[in-house]
């Protein structure tokens, strides 16, 4: 299949493995760039530049296919060594950066004369116009759906995506609540150039995470995510777990004057824990409700070789046969 997308990244399929905190390590963006998608390292998740600057070398060793790093810009006090990560991506040849949290106007001029493409994720359509404004390649326009922060707006992908194709010119992937072909041809029919998918790749073969988060997102439904830290105007969806009840019911008993520091135990330094360590009820972490549509664990390959097919059988098959009748 070719989109802009495909052509912008030098890609053989029009699918985005997201970044993801202590998932999108080296195996899993060469994975993902193995089997003609674009797999993307999770910049933050490695402790300084020079890590990253290794896990770049790492990915390079398992792919030669093109492959991209994530920033996230965070609101925290202890800014990440931003300059650093830049660089690290930059020397390291990498030439396509995903961006995500806040405005990354600040960084593209070093990241264009280096000739990365940047794709921007963003959860409303004004924001997606002020990536397009200030110089972003592409869009990520992530739906309400989706896991991990989709912003405040609430405003779910079946109306996001049409509403990105009225305004944008630049191109867009659908992102949140991605899982098969049916969701790539609908992505594609809203105006999508592709598809980004985060909870679907965890539950892969490659994903380098502890067995018990692919089973967690093997026996979640549709209904088993909460949002979480909506007070703090830091809203994230994740899959519930007694950790993440507690948290809801502080947010409860304490209101409007909850503070991050009442949370504390529920969300810092989870990640590792439930990533690594299989700890299943160790905190609140990002999943979407995609988890619904998720029923097996396949390889990169499989999964990505499956959608396309089936995609081709929905395009040729089904929708031209109602044309057909
Ligand atoms: C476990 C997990 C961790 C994530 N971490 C990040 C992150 O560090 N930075 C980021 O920009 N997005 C992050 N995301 C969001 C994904 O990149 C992607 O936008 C999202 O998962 C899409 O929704 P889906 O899960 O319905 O496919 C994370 C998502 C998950 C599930």
């Amino acid at each position: 299949m070719k989109t802009r997308i495909t052509e912008l990244f030098g890609i053989e399929h029009p699918i985005i493995q997201g970044g993801m905190h202590f998932v999108g390590f080296a195996e899993m963006a060469a994975a993902v760039s193995n089997a003609g998608g674009l797999g993307i390292i999770t910049g933050l998740t490695q402790r300084t530049p020079d890590d990253l600057a290794k896990e770049i070398a790492r990915c390079r060793e398992m792919t030669d296919k093109p492959f991209g790093v994530n920033l996230t810009f965070l609101p925290s006090v202890n800014q990440p060594d931003y300059p650093g990560y830049v660089k690290a991506i930059v020397d390291g040849g990498v030439k396509a950066v995903e961006t995500a949290g806040n405005n990354p106007a600040k960084w593209l001029p070093g990241l264009k004369e280096a000739g990365i493409k940047v794709i921007h994720k963003c959860t409303s359509v004004r924001h997606s116009l002020k990536a397009e404004a200030i110089g972003c390649d592409a869009v990520s326009v992530d739906g309400f759906e989706c896991g991990g922060h989709p912003g405040e707006d609430d405003v779910p992908n079946f109306i996001l995506l049409p509403r990105a194709a009225e305004e944008l010119k630049i191109p867009f992937v659908a992102s949140g609540g991605m899982a098969d072909a049916r969701s790539l041809v609908a992505a594609l029919a809203m105006g999508a150039e592709g598809m980004n998918m985060g909870t679907r790749f965890i539950a892969t073969r490659e994903a380098p995470v502890h067995e018990n988060v692919k089973l967690a997102i093997v026996a979640a439904s549709e209904l088993d995510t909460r949002l979480v830290m909506r007070p703090l105007r830091n809203t994230e969806r994740v899959l519930t777990n007694a950790a993440v009840e507690r948290l809801l019911e502080k947010e409860k008993a304490l209101g409007p004057n909850i503070k991050f520091e009442d949370i504390i135990e529920e969300v810092a330094g989870v990640y590792p824990r439930i990533m690594m360590d299989g700890e299943m009820e160790a905190g609140a972490w990002s999943c979407g409700m995609v988890a619904g549509l998720i029923h097996d664990i396949p390889t990169c390959k499989e999964l990505i070789d499956g959608i396309m097919s089936e995609a081709e059988r929905i395009i040729r098959g089904r929708l031209e046969g109602f044309l057909a009748a």
